[in-house]
């Protein structure tokens, strides 16, 4: 049981890299509410239940805008807020005039025309890591270049410069300093501009110069919100597939005969997508404000507390999930919170979920020998205060 006056003390890291910390163990019993402290010493409510987490996700008494006042913080890289996040830092009616923006470029039927062009460059990736090893390393061979690639196409940025917006993404969002991850923002918010006002002048096809194109009768209201669209959509657009693709296959190559159960029938592989997201719960720690009281479960959550949501501990619900921590392709578990829920649910998962399928299959497709090359428990993975991933994979087939 948690003891409400020595709260568990959020995040942490994990041990193994697709499982919640040990210490989470804890808050399993005590679901659907637990009092965590943070790293500045302020408590906050963790929400561990299934339902619960749906509810709240759903309440917009709930805020995310991040430049409110008592705002809960998990790290100090994200301690100074001086600029609001587009989309994810914006609550209705404002949240829902930019989404209508951007949404139909994120529907079911134009990601599906998007899948052969990911193929391709699934494919073309594949090439050029198979022409230099083994042995190689996964993440920067192909885990990172693929999403990269995808979103700068759909986007219309320069995949030339991804050199630059892969360090900055890195460091807005791993710091290590809050003065770092604020000049990263202050660098990708200054490349962007400049990209958008080159597509003012000669229009290109992505959904930036679509955007520019429609502005400001249809589109966002002025350059600084457009700016702010493009970071979001490039940093989120790549980061967290690339650490789905590479946490992915480390847990895979770990749980072999799931691997060979996959091989052996790929018509289970949009179940086994969503198994992944569940268990590994890469984006472990949704942030909220409460802007008025909210009775829920038996407590009251008062106006100005902060409320954290664990998706990996979430989507361990054995109520929803029996035997949790085991993978199991044939469960149904599409209802996982691992992409949010309610208005601010991903708004790239369809894309997400085609860039796993397609880069997941034809790995292993291509490289049914594939293995790790080191010992596993030797392999670095991120600190449980980000987005879970691996920090390098070596491998070799
Ligand atoms: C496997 C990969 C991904 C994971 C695990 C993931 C996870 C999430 C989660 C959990 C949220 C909700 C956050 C919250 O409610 O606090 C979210 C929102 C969002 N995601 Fe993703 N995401 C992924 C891929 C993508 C991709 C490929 C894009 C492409 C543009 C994207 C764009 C966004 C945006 C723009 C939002 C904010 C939506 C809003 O506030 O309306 N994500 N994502």
């Amino acid at each position: 049981m948690t003891d409400t006056n020595h709260p568990v003390a959020y995040p942490q890291d994990r041990t193994c890299p697709y499982h919640p910390p040990a210490a989470y163990d804890a808050l399993r019993a005590t679901r659907p509410l637990a009092r965590v402290t943070l790293y500045d010493g302020r408590t906050a409510w963790l929400v561990t239940g299934h339902e619960t987490a749906r509810r709240l996700l759903a309440d917009q008494r709930l805020s995310t805008d991040r430049t409110r006042d008592g705002f809960p913080v998990t790290t100090a890289r994200f301690a100074v807020r001086s600029r609001r996040t587009a989309l994810l830092g914006v609550d209705d009616p404002e949240h829902r005039a930019q989404r209508k923006t951007v949404q139909p470029e994120f529907t079911l039927k134009r990601i599906a025309a998007l899948r052969p062009r990911i193929q391709r460059i699934v494919d073309e990736r594949l090439d050029a890591m198979i022409a230099q090893g083994p042995p190689a390393e996964l993440v920067n061979a192909f885990a990172l270049p693929v999403p990269s690639m995808v979103i700068c196409a759909l986007l219309g940025v320069p995949y030339d410069d991804h050199d630059f917006f892969e360090a900055q993404s890195r460091r807005l969002l791993r710091g290590p300093t809050a003065a770092e991850s604020q000049d990263a923002r202050d660098r990708l918010e200054a490349y962007l501009g400049e990209l958008i006002d080159r597509k003012r002048r000669e229009p290109g096809t992505g959904l930036l110069d679509d955007l520019v194109r429609r502005q400001p009768d249809d589109g966002p209201a002025d350059r600084g919100e457009l700016v702010a669209l493009a970071v979001i959509l490039l940093v989120a657009g790549h980061e967290t597939t690339a650490n789905m693709i590479s946490l992915g296959t480390y847990t895979l190559l770990q749980h072999p005969e799931r691997l060979a159960e996959l091989r052996a029938d790929p018509s289970l592989l949009p179940g086994a997508v969503e198994e992944l997201m569940r268990v590994l719960s890469i984006a472990d720690g949704l942030l909220r404000l409460a802007t008025e009281d909210i009775e829920v479960a038996g407590q009251t959550i008062r106006a100005g507390d902060g409320v954290v949501f664990s998706t990996s501990v979430i989507n361990r619900d054995e109520t929803l999930y029996p035997e949790p921590d085991t993978l199991d392709w044939h469960r149904p578990a599409r209802h996982h919170v691992a992409f949010g829920f309610g208005i601010h649910q991903c708004l790239g998962q369809n894309l997400a979920r085609a860039e796993l399928e397609i880069a997941l299959h034809t790995l292993f497709e291509r490289l049914p020998t594939l293995r790790l090359a080191a010992p596993a428990e030797e392999i670095p993975f991120k600190p449980g205060d980000t987005i879970q991933g691996m920090l390098e994979l070596p491998v070799a087939w």
